[in-house]
């Protein structure tokens, strides 16, 4: 008998731009990554402008979190520059293949997201761009054709750049109703093909960043805090007109999940430790699978004299529109500490002590299964709606051998500790009900737009010079996951 429940969801997930390329095709309006250079671990990626006298420039920016572009500039694409998520690994024109392979593994559910600027180019034209709305209705077909369930997330990081420049983004009020419009046009387009819908990928990053980069002015908090409360706004007022749509819609946040731990004993460290969990990830939780603000929430706001501008009715429409479900992303843990430190590791959003009790990626990404039925029990017993891992992998260097094959053991290791994680965290009572891990195939890092960070179980032939045939391979933790899905999680060797 398998730890695991009998329906529980095996599967995958990806994100539009950094899988799909072709970004200029059939309509589509720009993104952040599309003006975004790509990086490394150690030196950033840039985004790309021509300034008010015609001259190419560039700064260091987090690509989707934005950055500020100079008096006058504008966001432009230069010839001189090699963009990552413009070719990305061509999903757009390959996604039978993929699907296909992503079929043979057994896939019952495969999470993707929908490129906003595929089906209204400036975020808020007159009329759909029918060629994005049929480029997803053919995916979500395809993907119906072998029994998998579409996990479609929303909002993966990728405002559309026109609503970014012309009314500055989520600082905006009306932002929440052109993405509720957006939102109104695919629930109605995919209503019998879609159950499953995220509504903002890690919606927390925006407060966690903050504190990757110090100390902050408080206007970085005021307009952090203001985008949410826009976004959360904007979340339940979708989850709202969804159930209206179709009663059968299940709704799931998304937030960036990471393990918290105390540096010491010393109380003043449990104390920062538990504020810390707070601030990164029960802020926004709270409001969306509790729908209203935390008790808290009034420390983190008076702490940088932040002021929300909050419309009436809103906190009505926040209660109304809580999630189904939680979803998370979980890659690692950090370390919190009100002592000196010497010996900082930073990844996936938060900056940290090094834990002496855990190995890290090449990328310095803390690996820590036990974090994650950490995170599993904890959250559960907060929220206790059914949850969903919708990321969870491990960035490597592959080594493509000369037969083409790849062993990429380290990947197997680092997915079947996760797994047991989960069965554990299932065994102590957590309702977990889907699994999808990050970057089924290679895709574009987020973080540093490097192809050479992998995360697939298919191998993708294309470098960081946006060199290679594209070609997918199967690595050994294809089969590897294949076996662990026919056995639902029991066969983990
Ligand atoms: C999550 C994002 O933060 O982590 C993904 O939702 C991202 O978009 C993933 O790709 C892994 O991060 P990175 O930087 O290694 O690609």
């Amino acid at each position: 008998m398998s730890t695991f429940p009998k329906h529980f969801l095996w599967g995958g997930a990806i994100a539009a731009n950094q899988a799909e390329g072709a970004y200029n095709e059939d309509g589509r309006g720009l993104v952040q990554t599309d003006v975004t250079t790509g990086g490394t671990k150690n030196s950033p990626r840039f985004t790309t402008y021509i300034d008010k006298d015609g001259k190419p420039g560039k700064y260091a920016s987090m690509g989707h979190m934005g950055g500020h572009l100079p008096e006058g500039a504008e966001y432009a694409v230069l010839d001189t520059e090699y963009y990552p998520n413009h070719k990305a690994v061509d999903f757009y024109h390959r996604y039978k293949e993929d699907i296909k392979l992503f079929a043979e593994m057994g896939y019952s559910v495969f999470r993707l997201s929908i490129s906003w600027a595929r089906i209204f180019p400036n975020g808020d034209d007159a009329e759909p761009n029918q060629a994005g709305l049929d480029f997803y209705r053919s995916v979500f077909e395809e993907c119906r054709k072998y029994g998998i369930e579409p996990l479609v997330s929303i909002w993966h990081f990728d405002t559309p750049l026109s609503l970014e420049t012309r009314f500055d983004g989520w600082n905006n009020r009306r932002l929440v109703d052109f993405y509720v419009r957006y939102c109104e046009v695919i629930f109605k387009e995919y209503k019998d093909l879609v159950k499953y819908w995220l509504t903002f990928n890690e919606i927390n990053n925006t407060i966690m960043f903050l504190d990757m980069f110090g100390e902050q002015p408080d206007e970085a908090y005021q307009s952090a805090y203001q985008q949410l409360h826009h976004q959360f706004v904007a979340s339940a007022k979708a989850v709202k007109l969804g159930r209206a749509i179709n009663p059968d819609f299940m709704f799931g946040n998304m937030i960036c999940g990471i393990t918290f731990y105390p540096g010491s004993s010393d109380p003043a460290d449990i104390l920062l430790n538990e504020h810390a969990w707070q601030q990164n990830i029960f802020y926004c939780g709270d409001v969306q699978a509790k729908g209203r603000y935390g008790s808290y929430a009034k420390r983190l706001w008076d702490a940088h004299n932040v002021t929300i501008q909050m419309e009436e009715g809103d906190l009505e429409v926040l209660a109304e529109g809580m999630v189904d479900m939680y979803t998370f992303s979980y890659y690692m843990s950090t370390v919190i500490t009100t002592h000196e430190v010497d010996d900082k590791v930073s990844g996936n959003f938060s900056v940290g002590a090094r834990n002496p009790y855990l190995t890290y990626s090449d990328w310095g990404w803390a690996q820590d299964p036990t974090g994650l039925q950490y995170y599993l029990e904890k959250i559960y017993d907060r929220y206790e709606v059914p949850l969903m891992v919708v990321e969870n992998g491990l960035g490597a260097f592959d080594t493509v051998e000369e037969d083409g094959s790849i062993h990429d053991d380290y990947r197997i290791d680092y997915h079947r500790a996760h797994i047991k994680a989960m069965a554990d965290a299932i065994a102590n009572g957590v309702d977990l009900i889907a699994y999808t891990t990050w970057g089924c195939i290679d895709i574009v890092s987020a973080g540093t737009g490097e192809m050479r960070k992998r995360y697939g179980f298919i191998y993708v032939d294309m470098d960081d010079e946006g060199k290679g045939t594209m070609e997918r391979t199967p690595k050994a933790s294809f089969h590897w996951y294949k076996k662990v899905i026919a056995s639902n999680g029991e066969d983990l060797d």
